[in-house]
């Protein structure tokens, strides 16, 4: 039998092989390793959180190697195990808390366990702020859905579907989401056990 995200984590490794801009990034290459040993469980817990209302508005963005993600993960999102930052709880609002949350399909303590790769996919409900955060590993994001804007060291860049945003070892870095909601593909390598944090 097949693992529930085996078939999601077998598209975010095409994906990436698929991209121009991965060779740039020394750090995709035990992501890639991670993703092509990951072996899933047939079933695992569902729990939803209120960000999942947004995933009817999230829309194909007409690329395909990005849609080929987009679809696997909107289709399995109701049985996945939605969590969001535990330290961010009581230091971020409420309305940010109703209205983002992830799935770490890889990493410590998610679906497949890693110790020093994540890989998960994040959502947020149309123009919110997160506020400037680091953490110690390097991060590689692909933007699925959205028009989210990255600001890091003074230089603001707003994104597409497909877009590549990368983050150096606690670069601080902080999004604003645009008037739809965002899907976001992230990658973390090194030290991935800690989370992130405000900075
Ligand atoms: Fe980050």
């Amino acid at each position: 039998m097949s693992g529930i995200i085996d078939e999601l984590l077998q598209r975010i490794a095409d994906f990436h092989r698929s991209r121009p801009v991965v060779p740039e990034y020394p750090m995709v290459a035990p992501v890639l390793e991670a993703l092509d040993e990951a072996r899933s469980p047939a079933l695992v817990e569902a729990r939803h959180l209120p960000v999942l209302r947004h995933l009817d508005a999230v829309r194909l963005s007409g690329d395909e190697a990005v849609d080929a993600v987009l679809e696997e993960f909107l289709s399995l999102a109701p049985a996945l195990p939605w969590i969001q930052t535990a330290g961010y709880r009581g230091v971020l609002s409420q309305e940010f808390h109703d209205n983002y949350g992830y799935v770490q399909l890889i990493g410590p303590k998610s679906i497949v366990e890693h110790r020093s790769v994540r890989v998960g996919i994040a959502v947020w409900g149309p123009n919110l702020h997160y506020p400037s955060h680091h953490h110690e590993a390097e991060e590689l994001y692909h933007v699925l859905a959205g028009q989210p804007s990255f600001s890091s060291e003074g230089v603001c860049r707003i994104t597409k579907p497909g877009d590549a945003v990368h983050h150096e070892p606690w670069q601080p870095h902080q999004q604003d989401f645009g008037a739809t909601p965002t899907v976001l593909l992230y990658c973390w390598a090194g030290a991935v056990v800690a989370d992130a944090t405000l900075t």
